[in-house]
Formats: structure tokens, sequence, C-alpha cells
């Protein structure tokens, strides 16, 4: 063969591989962006939420039982609560009693069966307003993808710690993120949370100095250098981060940016020092005394500004201001009067001579006179002060942040270990007065709502749970986290944030919180759990090497009945709809949520939710809004109904009103129920928008 020959062979199957490449990539990026199924629901209350008439299923429940003694010590609280072992040797001892004089405790619903969630969460009348965090398992791309819907425009701060692709901390999901890649992935996720805040919404975002410089550009891309609110330089760890070369880092950022110009910082409480150094006026004002010189800066000199160059005359503790008057050809004021006997002349200028300027002009000052004071020092000198008002909601966020209270090791580290007892459960926690002050400068207020999407051991929500306590108010947070530590480390600390406010040795330090509360954690399906839920409708294409010609045919239309990709056909059993997931290693079949899944695509924010039944047909019945609409959702089981099936289901349905006062109605699969449209479609349809 020649050589042109072997060039054109060459070049045909080049093509035809990079044709093959190109396929699967496309259909892998189609996995990728497919909305997630939610795999599981439930629910962490305070049992204060919990009607009474379930605390005698709740007294018999030992896996509940054996959580709280684990997680809360409720052995402590009385020996006998339970002994003796009953015959059985289980101990029961604890009474319904004990769990009305305890209403803090939290019931997971995770130990539960579904019946029993069903019949509780039914009591609720406005579930999502009264939940009051939501915690998502699963990586962050896929978990904004799915909530983007829902929350859009509707938070108010988003605070991330993300992994700072050091040796120190490296990204989880895939180590090794370098530059270039670790920038597209937050860039990635960064654009999609935008759409989540608020007009007046504020993004903050912890980092150290390795990629500071690259995320700031970053954020200035995405957010505008004009909404760059500032950087908080943070002393983390006082003492240093060991390092075998180099300076040991003190020190990390907190960046912050506005979605909009309508973004404000909030204020931070004044430090105790500040507040030591004020005092209180008639009308109880808190003010310090400020000297009416001015200290520095250019404009500070006579030269600079000579109208604000005059004399006053100072009698005992007295100020006024004499008749004169400004010669514009001088420059310089006039006195149209001297001093009189028991008056003393003082002007603006500094001990060793130089002129400088008062602080106001004579007009504003003439204004003020009552807020000012004159003092003599101990050398002799009249000094002139002017009473400076605290603004009462803090003072303006600076930009260094020193408190001792921002120490990662104090504060994130050994706090952490005091609550969960286990000094390596989380490397690298924040400190939680850290993120309080994060999100009050984010100005998250009572009844706002904080995300974050690189959750860790949860310190946002711990954050925006003790802000709650100490005002009692209403802020919510939505935390996002893949790692195993998701239960093992943040789902507790949350139960053990809410149940006590100080702890010591995994114990509370007092049993006597009365925090009501309730949070919701889902967890959601992976890339990897999309990927390993492809099927073939034709055996042979299994093995796609064989087949590669129909490749795109194959991949589009032969797959498009994977589980993964909504078979409708199976949408007639809604409550056993199943995908392969792996956990702890291994593979196995199960059910997941297909109703809170079409929830997060329609964006409804749920009022109720029900659970009836027309003798043994389930019915799932959530009511809720999307803007300003009234939807109802209705799910049920079809499988094998015909004519008379259908005609009964409009019967129930009617004389159950399920769809009163609906603006929009959807069943899944058929019905002849008027006006109600079909979920199967518009499901499928939202999954890949
Ligand atoms: C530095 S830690 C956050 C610590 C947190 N601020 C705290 O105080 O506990 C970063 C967290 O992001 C999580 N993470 C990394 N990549 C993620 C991803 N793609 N999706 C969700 N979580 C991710 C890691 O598992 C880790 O827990």
């Amino acid at each position: 063969m020649g050589w042109i020959e072997s060039a054109k062979l060459v070049h045909s199957i080049a093509t035809k591989i990079i044709d093959f490449l190109s396929h699967i990539q496309e259909f892998q990026k189609r996995l990728w962006l497919k909305k997630k199924f939610v795999l599981s629901t439930d629910y962490c209350l305070t049992l204060d939420r919990v009607p009474e008439e379930f605390y005698p299923e709740i007294i018999a429940n030992t896996p509940q039982l054996e959580e709280w003694k684990d997680l809360f010590a409720i052995h402590e609280i009385d020996a006998n609560l339970f002994n003796p072992p009953d015959k059985e040797g289980r101990e029961v001892a604890i009474s319904v009693d004990f769990l009305k004089e305890n209403p803090n405790l939290i019931l997971d619903t995770g130990n539960f069966d579904f019946e029993f969630k069903d019949r509780l969460l039914a009591h609720f009348d406005d579930l999502d307003n009264e939940t009051d965090g939501l915690l998502i398992h699963g990586e962050n791309f896929q978990a904004l993808n799915l909530l983007a819907e829902k929350y859009q425009e509707s938070i108010k701060a988003i605070y991330i710690d993300p992994p700072y692709n050091t040796d120190a901390s490296a990204i989880l999901y895939k180590n090794n993120y370098k530059d270039s890649s670790w920038m597209s992935l937050m860039a990635d996720r960064i654009s999609v949370s935008q759409g989540m805040l608020t007009e007046n919404g504020i993004f903050c975002a912890a980092i150290d100095d390795v990629e500071a410089a690259n995320l700031r550009q970053l954020l200035q891309k995405l957010f505008g250098k004009e909404n760059e609110l500032g950087t908080a330089t943070v002393c983390s760890n006082p003492a240093g981060r060991q390092r075998p070369t180099g300076f040991a880092p003190a020190h990390e950022y907190a960046m912050f940016f506005g979605l909009t110009g309508s973004a404000k910082v909030g204020r931070l409480e004044r430090t105790k020092e500040q507040l030591e150094n004020a005092k209180i006026d008639e009308q109880d004002r808190l003010f310090t005394w400020k000297g009416l010189r001015s200290g520095g800066g250019p404009n500070a000199f006579r030269t600079a500004r000579p109208r604000l160059f005059y004399p006053l005359f100072v009698k005992d503790e007295r100020i006024r201001i004499p008749r004169m008057e400004w010669n514009n050809q001088s420059r310089q004021w006039n006195l149209l009067e001297s001093p009189g006997l028991d008056e003393t002349k003082v002007l603006p200028v500094k001990p060793d001579g130089e002129e400088m300027t008062w602080g106001y002009g004579v007009e504003t000052l003439s204004e003020k006179l009552s807020e000012t004071i004159a003092r003599t020092d101990r050398h002799g000198n009249i000094r002139i002060a002017i009473k400076r008002y605290l603004n009462e909601e803090g003072m303006l966020p600076k930009t260094w942040w020193g408190k001792t209270e921002y120490s990662s090791t104090q504060y994130g580290t050994i706090f952490l270990t005091n609550m969960l007892g286990d000094s390596l459960a989380f490397m690298f926690p924040k400190s939680i007065h850290l993120v309080e002050d994060c999100l009050t400068v984010s100005s998250l207020d009572k009844n706002d709502t904080v995300l974050d999407y690189f959750g860790g051991s949860g310190t946002t929500a711990h954050a925006a749970i003790n802000l709650n306590r100490e005002d009692e108010g209403n802020r919510k947070y939505i935390i996002v986290e893949v790692g195993h530590h998701f239960d093992t480390v943040l789902k507790p600390r949350i139960k053990k944030a809410v149940y006590a406010e100080k702890w010591k040795d995994a114990k509370p330090v007092s049993h006597e919180s009365r925090l009501s509360h309730m949070f919701k954690y889902q967890r959601i399906e992976s890339y990897e759990d999309a990927l390993n839920n492809i099927e073939f409708n034709e055996p042979e294409h299994q093995n796609l090497l064989m087949d590669e010609h129909q490749l795109n045919y194959i991949l589009e239309s032969d797959t498009k009945e994977s589980p993964t990709f909504l078979n409708i056909s199976e949408l007639k059993n809604p409550f056993s709809y199943q995908l392969k997931i792996v956990k702890d290693m291994q593979t196995q079949k199960q059910d997941i949520d297909l109703p809170e899944t079409f929830n997060y695509l329609l964006g409804l924010s749920v009022q109720t939710r029900q659970c009836l039944k027309d003798d043994d047909r389930p019915y799932l019945v959530y009511k809720g809004t999307v803007g300003q609409k009234t939807f109802v959702i209705i799910w049920r089981k079809t499988v094998g109904w015909e004519q008379q099936d259908f005609e009964r289901d409009y019967s129930f349905i009617q004389e159950n009103k399920l769809t009163d006062d609906a603006n929009e109605v959807y069943i899944n699969t058929d019905s002849i129920v008027p006006d109600a449209k079909p979920i199967d479609p518009l499901f499928k349809k939202l999954m890949f928008e």
C-alpha cells in the first residue's frame, strides 16, 4: 500500500474514532446535566411539633431511643429511665410523660416506617414554611441544578468554604483539582447559585492565599467589579500553619460580593472595648467623645481646606463661634470681635504648631455646639471634642478581622470535638463565630435563608441556629454535602445544635434548651448512579463497541426507557419506582422519591402533603404554590386500571374535594378529571431543561 492510501486509511479510522468519542461525550454531558432524582426524604423535628397521639409509638421505637441516648445522653437526665429492662431484656421504661417534659428531643423520621411518616407530615398546614432547614446529601452541582427552580431569587446569603486546593485541604470530590479545573468547578457552581440569590443577596466565599487571586477574578467576572463589597482578612490560625519552607500562614480571607447594587453589608456588633468606652446621653443614645480637630489625611490641613481653619472661643467647658467673615482674597476668616475676658481663643493647631482644620464647617458646627465639650489636658492644652453617636445597629465591618473567636482550632475543631467527642470526625471546620459574623455581614435578617453548598460539618447551619437562638429569629438554611460525614458529622451536629446550646465531652451541658425546630434531609442521585442505571433495550447494544456506527442512535433512543431518564411506563406505580444505587460499596435496587423530585422540577412550595386511601388504593396529594398560583399534584397507583377504575378515581377526587381552589392540577398517568394535566410528559421534559 502506498503512503497516500495509508494516510487515507489512518484518516478514515481517526474520523470514526473522533465521531465515536464525541457521541459518547455528548451522551455523558446529557447524563451530567439531567436533573437528578430525589432518592429519599426524611424530617427531623423537635417533639413540641409532634402531636401527642404519636408519643406511645415513639417510646416503643428502639432505634429512636438509642439515638437519643447516644446523641443527647438522655439516660443521664434520669438514671431510672431505661431501668429495669423489661422481660425480653429491652430497655423500655421511658414514658410518654418523659417526652412531654423534654420537648426539645428531636425525632428523626428515618427511624420510623413510611406509614408513620405519612401520618405525621399530614399534620402540617404549611410544611415548607414550617421547615427551618434543608440538608442535601449529594454532589453540589447536581443539587444546585435540582433546587434552582424552587429557590430562584429567594436566598439572601450564600456562604461557601470550598476545599482550598492545597495539601492541607484537597478537594474531596475528585482529588487533585488543580488551578484551571478548580476554577471551572467553582465557576459552574457559583453561576447556578447566583440565580438563587435575591436582588439584594450577598455571596461570601472563604478562601486562602493559594486561590484568592483566582477566585477574586472569577467573582469579579461573575458578579461585576462594581458589586464587590469587600474582602476581610481573617486571623483564623493565630499560631500559624507550620510548613517545611516559607512563612506560617495565620490568615485567610472572606470575600463578599453583592448580586446587584442594592446589596448592603450588615453591621457587626461593637467590640467590648468600644462599648466600655461608650457613654449614654439623656435620650439613652450611646456615644463616644471624638476630637474635633482633624486627625490626618490630605484634607486635614489648613492649606487644603482653609474654610475649616477658624477660631473658637472657649469658656470653661463651653464653646462658641465668634462673629467673623470670610475674606475671599486672603482665603481666611477675619475676626469681627475679640474674646471676652474669661474666654480663650482656640485654633485647630497641633502642639508642634502644624495648622490643621476642624472636622466641621462653621455652619454645621453652629448646629452641633450643644454636642461639644472643651477640656484642658495635663499639658495645659485646650482640646475640643464632639459627641459621636454609635449606630445602634453596630459598626460597618472593617477589612481586618482579628477577634480571638475566629480561631478555627479553638472555635472550630475543639468546639466540634466538645459536641461530637471525636477530634478526627471532621478536619478543618470553621470557627462558628466567624461564620456567624459572615452571615451578619451578609445581612441575613431574621426571616432570610442562607445556602452553603460545601457544607462540611455544618457550621453554617449551626451559625444560623445560633443567631436565631439569640434574637428569636426564623433564619433558614440549605446545606449541601457529598461526603460520608453527612451522616456521621453534619446531621448529628445539627440535631445537637438544636437540642442544646453548650456541649462538653459529647454531652449537653444542660438539657434545658427550648428551641423549636424542624429540618428536612434528602439524598439525591449521583452522576455515577445515573450511569449505572442506563439500560439497553437491545441486548447486543450492551457492548457498544460492536455497533459503533449506530452509536448515536443507540445512545439516544435505545436507552430512552432507562430508569435514570424516567421511564414513563413505570409511572403507573410511582411509589415503587426503583433505581440501582451504590451504597456502602454495594449496588442495590431502591425505591426513590418521584413526587419530591417532581416538586423540585416544578418549583413547588409545599403547603400540605396528605396520604389518603380509597379502600386499598393509596393516594399521595401535595398542595402548594408556584409563584402566585396554587397547584395540586396527585399521585396514585394505576397498574391494570380500566375505564371503571378511572371513573372511581374521579369520584374519589371529587368527594374528597382534592382539586378545590387549585389553579393547576397535575395527575400521574391517565385520568378523566377535567382540566387536570398529566404529570408524565412534563416530568420528562423538565428533567432535561
Ligand atoms: C472546607 S470543607 C467546608 C467546611 C465547613 N465550612 C465547616 O465549617 O465545616 C469543604 C467541604 O466541601 C465538600 N465538598 C467538596 N466537593 C464537593 C462537591 N462537589 N459537592 C458537595 N460537597 C463537596 C467536602 O466534602 C467538604 O466537606
